[in-house]
């Protein structure tokens, strides 16, 4: 048995094997599963109630305090004060939006979309890289690595930009980020490395060479990462007055949320802190469906940690044998092979999940739904407001069920998508959006175009304004 208050474990039941903290590996070294970050609660001051964290913010002078992640350390205690790294993340917003209710099919006031957009890199993936980051620090990386669609490498960059203590390397497919991001990246001073391949191919390679050259890796593979990933629940809670929302809507690209959300809540139900889990649903883009595939169609589930791997490996042939590859607008989703997958099964079987896809037509729609009634985000965040809308036509969220939909990007990761989307340049539309097989802009807020004369902008103005 291990002896610290956190350690890292195996997480196959039949494994089980343990490892140190300061251990670097993102895989097990005797059967190569996922790790957890694990702790003995026994020994950690866990907290006695969640409403205790209220008070944290009385004390927000304190750079632990203000973070939207160290408020809630005692529930991720693996890190010793001093070492920690936060540049403010996590002061996030859950915002009731009555009109993306409407939308979805829900009764007013039970609607509510989790903004990880406002994060500092503008996603959320600053949680999860405030804890991965800290944990490089506590055994003295010197430099990161991760593969991104965009999000992940805009957070490390900035990680890395902000405090010094690391030199980022990003591998990104050739032609698959996006402009907001690619900049962000580059202004931050990232090692920027594009390879002639998409995320999937990006991921495999990074691996290889972090663990060739002992660069510390910083996708969810990364136990650490999912730790801080974790937080975003205790803020969805602490902003329902602690109470368990009914529904976690959530985008399904490598995982990571899906499985550190599932986590969190186990964690709590163990302490005692909630006494029952929310449904989770994650929602996949069709063009990148590989946990629907298995998850409803296949029959895929945890089954206590041994899920059927020939399910698994054989869709892996289908895919390679059709040389079938991700593809949809919602580039942060555009995933095929999620590193998290077994991980997601846990967190599915622990909160009675479901799976579901939607096209690109409607993630779009839900997306420019959610610009006009709420604050804004990306196209793969808004998977999980098209997702719901899904499962309410379906009768399996209920009209007065309480959902939170996470949005887990910016409004302006993506302004070729939007642009394209609420353009009246039919050639723009067809060239962005046309061939992802995206229809209609049913809730375009086009331009309008007037000559330069006062009396026609006047009339323009009086007749659309
Ligand atoms: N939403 C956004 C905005 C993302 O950037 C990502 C992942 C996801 C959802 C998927 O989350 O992996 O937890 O299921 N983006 C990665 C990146 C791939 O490189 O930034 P997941």
């Amino acid at each position: 048995m291990p002896t610290e208050v956190a350690y890292q474990q195996c997480i196959s039941p039949t494994c089980g094997e343990v490892y140190s903290l300061d251990d670097a590996r993102v895989a097990c070294g005797r059967c190569g599963e996922l790790l957890d970050v694990v702790y003995d609660w026994n020994r950690a001051a866990a907290p006695r109630s969640l409403r205790a964290f209220e008070a944290k913010w009385a004390q927000r002078g304190d750079p632990l305090c203000f973070s939207g992640v160290w408020r809630f350390r005692d529930l991720l205690p693996f890190a010793p004060p001093e070492k920690i790294v936060t540049v403010g993340e996590g002061q996030t917003l859950l915002q009731k939006a009555d009109a993306v209710a409407k939308y979805v099919g829900l009764n007013p006031g039970r609607l509510f979309l989790q903004y990880e957009g406002m994060n500092p890199s503008g996603s959320f993936k600053d949680n999860g890289m405030s804890a991965a980051f800290t944990h490089a620090h506590m055994i003295d990386a010197r430099r990161a690595a991760c593969a991104s669609t965009g999000n992940t490498s805009a957070s490390l960059a900035l990680y890395c930009s902000v405090t010094g203590l690391m030199r980022a390397v990003i591998f990104v497919g050739s032609g698959k980020i996006a402009y907001g991001k690619l900049s962000q990246a580059l202004e931050y001073g990232a090692l920027t490395v594009q390879i002639l391949g998409d995320f999937d191919d990006a991921m495999a390679r990074v691996k290889e060479v972090a663990s060739e050259l002992g660069i510390y890796l910083v996708n969810s593979v990364n136990p650490f990462r999912l730790e801080g990933q974790k937080t975003i629940m205790y803020r969805v809670l602490e902003a329902m007055g602690w109470e368990v929302p009914d529904w976690i809507v959530v985008p399904g690209g490598n995982l990571g949320n899906s499985s550190a959300f599932g986590k969190a809540f186990i964690e709590l139900r163990e302490l005692g802190l909630i006494d029952r889990l929310p449904r989770l649903a994650v929602i996949n883009a069709a063009g990148a469906n590989t946990l629907y595939e298995l998850y409803e169609r296949r029959g895929l589930r945890w089954n206590e940690g041994r899920p059927d791997a020939t399910i698994i490996d054989g869709y892996y042939a289908e895919l390679d044998q059709g040389g079938r590859k991700a593809d949809t607008i919602a580039s942060a989703i555009e995933i095929n092979r999620p590193v998290n997958l077994k991980k997601c099964l846990r967190a599915l079987d622990a909160c009675d999940g479901v799976v579901r896809e939607v096209d690109d037509q409607h993630i779009l729609d839900a997306k420019a739904k959610v610009g006009s009634g709420g604050l804004g985000c990306e196209p793969a965040s808004a998977a999980s407001v098209a997702g719901a809308r899904r499962l309410r036509e379906e009768g399996v969220i209920g009209p007065d069920e309480r959902v939170v939909c996470i949005l887990t990007g910016h409004q302006l990761k993506d302004p070729t998508a939007t642009v394209a989307y609420h353009s009246a340049d039919q050639e723009m539309f067809n060239s962005v959006l046309g061939k992802r097989g995206v229809r209609r802009a049913s809730f375009a807020n086009r331009a309008v175009v007037v000559p330069n004369d006062l009396d026609e902008i006047i009339k323009a103005i009086r007749l659309y304004g």
